[in-house]
């Protein structure tokens, strides 16, 4: 049986208190940090760059996991693994000039690459980078912002990925990223997920540790019931 990652998104905490803030998620249980990195470009908001994961690094042991959500990520993904990112996702129609070679780019400079799936972008789009990923990102928002409702029409596609690497018998996480909080951690799980992203859905809850375990042990029965 498999057992969940928490990342919580670092995107929904209070960014006056960084690091306290990943601290009290640490102690609380995360598995690891989820980063978002937005340039304006892809997505039309801005968030961070390479300095802050560098800091973050710092006062953190937990594997930081980078999404970038950037037109150029095979310039800058360097510079994230390089400030301490574990795991990178990137958007395959950003890399240039093909996700092969920034896959293989990222593994190369030691991180675990992954590779992001929209709403709309069908599994048979990605199933060529199966061979170069650790990861794939599901997202069940479309990119940009922290907050928004989860897509509930991206499970089946969650389900179909989750029958293709297990029929493949690869070695691939599956990721899924927006809108996940306690009342739908479930459902999330029970299609395949096993590594579940919230941002707010942690972050804007009083009690972290709490919100945490309410999502083990939801997930937990959506296993034993799927
Ligand atoms: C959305 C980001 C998500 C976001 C999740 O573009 O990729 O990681 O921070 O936040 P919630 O859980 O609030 O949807
Ligand atoms: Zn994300």
């Amino acid at each position: 049986m498999r057992s969940i990652i928490i990342a919580p998104s670092i995107l929904s905490a209070d960014f006056s208190r960084l690091k306290d803030e990943i601290q009290a998620v640490e102690a609380a249980g995360a598995d690891w940090l989820h980063v978002d990195v937005m340039d304006g470009h892809f997505v039309p908001n801005i968030t961070l760059g390479p300095v802050v994961v560098e800091w973050v690094r710092k006062v953190t042991m937990i594997p930081i996991d980078v999404h970038l959500m950037i037109t150029d990520p095979d310039k800058y993904a360097p510079e994230f693994i390089k400030a301490g990112a574990d795991w990178v996702s990137v958007h395959p129609e950003t890399c240039r000039p093909a996700p092969h070679a920034t896959l293989n780019k990222i593994r190369e400079l030691g991180a675990r690459p992954s590779v992001a799936v929209n709403p709309d972008v069908p599994l048979s789009k990605v199933e060529d980078y199966f061979s170069d990923i650790d990861m794939l990102l599901m997202m069940t928002v479309f990119p940009g912002f922290g907050g928004q409702a989860f897509i509930p029409d991206v499970l089946p596609k969650i389900e179909e990925a989750r029958k293709v690497i297990e029929q493949k018998k690869l070695s691939v996480l599956i990721e899924v990223d927006g809108g996940i909080k306690v009342d739908n951690i479930d459902r999330v799980v029970a299609s395949g997920g096993e590594v579940i992203v919230s941002g707010s859905g942690i972050f804007k809850t009083p009690s972290y540790g709490e919100t945490m375990r309410q999502m083990r042990k939801a997930s937990g029965q959506a296993r034993s019931g799927s």
